[in-house]
């Protein structure tokens, strides 16, 4: 897709304005204190008056002794410069666009009022310190617009929620600026063929706090109230619930190093080897058999339970992937049988898909993660 027709989709998709809630950032960002020592902090998908993200680090800016903190706001998201207007501050430079991409740079925080309920004079008295700046972006605040791009060259950790339509290129981004990261995504990025690479590399893993149910977000007020999971508090203010989300990093933690107990022995009757590629199938990640050296299907919350020191990725069983993992598409033998036996949809020769018979009857498997146990030296 052209730049042009991403923006496109991006601005008419209405799904890119979801605001995380400080409960959520709180529970991921305590595991990284250490690493965010001296180091500058940049959102790049957030106006400072709505983001929790820049809420957060504002209100620990000294906690974490961070050095710096940039957040920048879209022009396009339908909050942009809404609460600027209430300001008559010479150091918000004047501009004749109704919505306008800023940025603020916090150095200092020594007047945050303490009370606990940051809001909006609290941005003011972060913004009257001489140290820090709020000031108007001559582009329009994408995050892959030149301004935001220095600013990205500048910083050393970017965490936020970025827009679910942008996700891919968010990221490509990242890795080319070789930026630690914690960011806010779905499970289902696993699929994706450009971020599938960077599992298995470890390169990118998921974080330390979300890895179940799902999670609320504040929507704009102009969003239609329609699916169920939606709630409006006493205030008027809307929210949806997502499945899936997940944090995304690629900042180390201890727990990510924690060996998942396995207790099941192989055997081939529980355990049927794929039809079209070498390994077996196993639906549950406690079920991993313990002694099985080759290959093994699961499904992708084994992501929730990852650790790199005692498993490998070694493919993914759908699409492009899998073929790349060596996988084959499905024979016409399969593809006959599973219609015989009352199949649905429509799968056919060559199909990218993994696929096995369990007890003679032919099985197309939800998606699978393929990864393998890293064999110990037995010293
Ligand atoms: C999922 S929302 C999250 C907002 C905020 N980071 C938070 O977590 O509350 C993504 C935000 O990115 C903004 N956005 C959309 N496209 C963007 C782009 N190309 N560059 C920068 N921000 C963008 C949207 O306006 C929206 O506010």
């Amino acid at each position: 897709m052209s730049r042009s027709a991403e923006l496109k989709t991006a601005k008419e998709n209405k799904a890119d304005e979801f605001y995380t809630g400080l409960v959520d950032i709180e529970n991921e960002m305590k595991y990284y204190k250490e690493q965010f020592k001296d180091k500058i902090v940049f959102c790049n998908c957030d106006d400072p008056y709505e983001s929790n993200f820049f809420k957060y680090f504002a209100m620990n800016f000294n906690y974490l002794k961070l050095k710096k903190l940039i957040a920048t706001c879209y022009d396009e998201s339908p909050i942009a410069g809404e609460q600027l207007s209430l300001f008559d501050l010479n150091y918000v430079l004047k501009s004749d666009k109704p919505k306008q991409a800023y940025k603020i740079v916090i150095n200092e925080v020594s007047d945050i009022n303490g009370d606990g309920a940051f809001d909006m004079s609290d941005v003011e008295s972060l913004v009257k310190n001489k140290k820090n700046t709020l000031s108007i972006l001559k582009e329009d605040g994408d995050f892959r617009s030149k301004e935001c791009i220095e600013l990205l060259k500048e910083a050393d950790i970017v965490v936020t929620n970025p827009p679910f339509s942008l996700f891919r290129e968010y990221i490509a981004q990242l890795m080319d600026y070789n930026k630690k990261f914690i960011i806010l995504g779905n499970i289902n990025a696993v699929t994706y063929k450009e971020f599938f690479p960077l599992l298995k590399d470890n390169k990118v893993w998921m974080g330390v706090s979300i890895h179940s149910g799902d999670r609320e977000f504040r929507v704009p007020d102009s969003y239609p109230l329609k699916a169920s999971g939606f709630r409006v508090d006493e205030k008027g203010n809307k929210y949806i619930r997502v499945k899936g989300v997940r944090w995304w990093t690629n900042i180390d933690y201890s727990q990510r190093h924690e060996e998942l107990i396995l207790y099941k022995k192989y055997n081939e009757n529980e355990f049927p080897k794929y039809d079209n590629y070498d390994a077996i199938n196993v639906d549950k990640t406690s079920d991993i058999p313990v002694d099985y050296k080759g290959i093994v299907g699961v499904p992708i919350t084994f992501l929730d339970k990852y650790n790199p020191d005692q498993f490998k990725i070694i493919g993914f069983s759908q699409g492009d992937l899998f073929i790349e993992c060596g996988g084959l598409g499905a024979s016409q033998k399969f593809v006959d049988d599973y219609y015989k036996n009352g199949g649905t949809g429509s799968i056919k020769e060559g199909w990218k898909h993994v696929v096995y018979y369990e007890n003679g009857k032919p099985i197309v498997p939800y998606q699978r993660l393929f990864v393998q146990l890293i064999e110990k030296d037995s010293d």
